[in-house]
């Protein structure tokens, strides 16, 4: 019986034995199996994290770049503004630039006679152009068409082309003129050369200290032989040249006013 005993005592010490190792092996956190599994879940997560992180990541890039993106075109565009802008600065004003240059020390008008509004318009685009002052010569009598019928031998027009003594007179004081160091004097070509009204404000002036460059319209004739006409008559005064404008544009302006001295 004790054999017995015995045997029923190891049996239960047996049992509790294994029911403490089974609790033991559940509290037991590091084993390899819960190890993989905490590794996979660690891993699952960082996968999601990563992903997460990547989407983070490529949103942070995505904002990255586009901040990068966004700088080097705020770069490239404030570049190409700046660029632009250097550019328009120098095409814009290089007639400013020219006549800024020279004004810092010159004060430049100019002064024209246009009987029809032709060379008006010209007079405005270099006036606009060149910032400087401007000046009509308006004759005391306006010519109405029946005095610019060229067709017509005794028009007034032909009649005081044909005298060399005529000035037609003009209304008004330009005598503020005289302050300017640079003149545009703009006029239409008649018969060939300048009218005689531009003579009388040649003569009614103190130009003595201008430079004086000449613009004329024309049905098709050039400018030369009325600035040496002006030239022969007025050799006391700086009439520098001329150029023929009619429809200029304002680089045709620029141009012209560029490659004046
Ligand atoms: C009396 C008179 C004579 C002219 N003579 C000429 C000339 O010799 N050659 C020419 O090409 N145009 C001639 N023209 C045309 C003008 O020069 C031309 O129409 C000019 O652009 C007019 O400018 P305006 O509108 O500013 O007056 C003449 C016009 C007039 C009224």
């Amino acid at each position: 019986m004790s054999k017995k005993y015995f045997g029923i005592f190891m049996c239960v010490i047996l049992m509790i034995f294994m029911t403490a190792c089974g609790k033991s092996e559940e509290n037991r956190p590091d084993t390899p199996q819960n190890v993989q599994t905490e590794e996979v879940q660690t891993s699952s997560e960082q996968e999601k994290d990563t992903v997460s992180g990547t989407e983070t990541s490529g949103q942070q890039d995505s904002t990255g770049a586009e901040q990068a993106g966004t700088e080097q075109n705020e770069t490239e565009q404030t570049g190409a503004e700046q660029a632009g802008t250097e550019q328009n600065e120098t095409e814009q004003t290089g007639a400013e630039q020219a006549e800024t240059e020279r004004t810092d020390t010159e004060k430049t008008a100019v002064v024209y006679f246009s009987a029809t509004g032709t060379t008006a318009e010209v007079a405005k685009l270099i006036a606009d152009e060149t910032d400087a002052d401007i000046f009509e010569i308006v004759p005391q009598e306006v010519y109405t068409s029946e005095d610019l019928n060229y067709n017509d031998d005794n028009c007034r027009a032909n009649l005081e082309m044909n005298d060399d003594t005529a000035r037609p007179a003009i209304n008004g004081d330009l005598s503020k003129v005289s302050d300017y160091d640079r003149i545009y004097l703009g006029y239409p070509i008649w018969w060939g050369t300048a009218p005689r009204i531009i003579q009388t404000f040649l003569e009614s002036y103190d130009l003595s200290g201008a430079k004086i460059y000449t613009f004329c319209t024309s049905g098709g004739s050039g400018v030369e032989q009325s600035v040496k006409d002006l030239q022969e008559m007025y050799t006391e005064m700086d009439i520098v040249s001329g150029k023929r404008l009619n429809g200029a544009t304002e680089s045709d302006v620029t141009a012209w006013i560029e490659g004046l001295d």
